[in-house]
C-alpha cells in the first residue's frame, strides 16, 4: 500500500514538473464536403469533411515536420489527402499491431512532376514494407494524384473501405482508425523517415 502511494506521489511530481507532458489529441476540423472530389493535388476548401494537423518535433535524426490529413468517406469509399512538409516521400499506415508491424501502408511521393502512391503492407516492427502485390495481394488505390511546391507534397487518393485484399485493413463508416505517419526528405522510398513520424486516430463519418 505504502509503495503504491509513493509511486502515485512520484508520478504526480513528474507530471507537475513538466518532465512528462500529457499528449494532447490533435483537433479535428469538420465541415460539409460539398465540392466534387478530384485527385489533382489541390485540397479544395470543401473537398473533405474532416482534417487534422499532425506534428513531429525536431530531435536526433529528425528535422521536425507536419502532415495534414484530410478525409471523407461514403458507404463504399475512403477519400484521403496527405499534405506533408517534405520534398521526399510521405506515408500513412492504418492499424499497426505495434510500431510499424502489420500496418496497411500507403507510401507516396511526387518526383519530376509525377505522383506515385503505393499500396503496401509492413510485415515487421521496423519494416520491411512492400507492395501488397508482391505479397500476393492487390493494388487497391483506385485513383491518385499529387502536387509539390514550396517544401510541401500533397497526395490525394481513393480506396474502397473494404477492398477484399487481406493486406488492406477493412473499414466501416463511423470507425475510429488508428494510424501512423512518417515523412522523409528522400525520394528514395527505401530510406528511413528523417523529417518526422507519429501516430493518430482518424475517425470516419
Ligand atoms: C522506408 C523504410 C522505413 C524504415 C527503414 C523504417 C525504420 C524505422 C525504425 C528503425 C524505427 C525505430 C525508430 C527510429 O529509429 O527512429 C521506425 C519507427 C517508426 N516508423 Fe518507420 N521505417 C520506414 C518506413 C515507415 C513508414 C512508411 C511509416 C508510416 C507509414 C513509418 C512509421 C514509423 C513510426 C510511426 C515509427 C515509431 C514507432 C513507435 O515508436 O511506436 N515508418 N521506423
Amino acid at each position: 500500500m505504502k509503495s503504491i502511494l509513493v509511486a502515485l506521489l512520484l508520478g504526480l511530481l513528474l507530471l507537475s514538473s513538466g518532465c512528462i507532458q500529457p499528449k494532447e489529441a490533435p483537433i479535428v476540423a469538420e465541415k460539409a464536403a460539398t465540392t466534387e472530389w478530384k485527385a489533382d493535388g489541390i485540397v479544395g476548401e470543401s473537398e473533405y469533411s474532416r482534417s487534422m494537423l499532425l506534428q513531429g518535433p525536431a530531435r536526433q535524426g529528425y528535422s521536425g515536420g507536419e502532415m495534414e490529413i484530410s478525409w471523407k468517406n461514403d458507404g463504399e469509399y475512403l477519400y484521403l489527402a496527405l499534405n506533408g512538409s517534405t520534398d521526399g516521400w510521405l506515408a500513412i499506415g492504418f492499424e499497426p499491431l505495434e510500431w510499424m508491424k502489420n500496418a496497411d501502408i500507403i507510401l507516396a511521393s511526387v518526383q519530376a512532376g509525377k505522383a506515385m502512391a503505393l499500396d503496401e503492407y509492413c510485415t515487421g516492427n521496423y519494416g520491411p514494407h512492400i507492395e501488397d502485390t508482391m505479397l500476393g495481394g492487390t493494388n487497391d488505390i483506385e485513383e491518385f494524384g499529387g502536387s509539390k511546391g514550396a517544401g510541401r507534397t500533397v497526395i490525394e487518393l481513393k480506396r474502397k473501405l473494404d477492398t477484399g485484399d487481406r493486406f488492406d485493413k477493412s473499414f466501416s463508416p463511423g470507425q475510429a482508425i488508428s494510424i501512423i505517419w512518417a515523412l522523409s526528405n528522400n525520394s528514395d522510398i527505401s530510406l528511413k523517415h528523417n523529417v518526422a513520424y507519429g501516430e493518430g486516430i482518424m475517425t470516419l463519418t
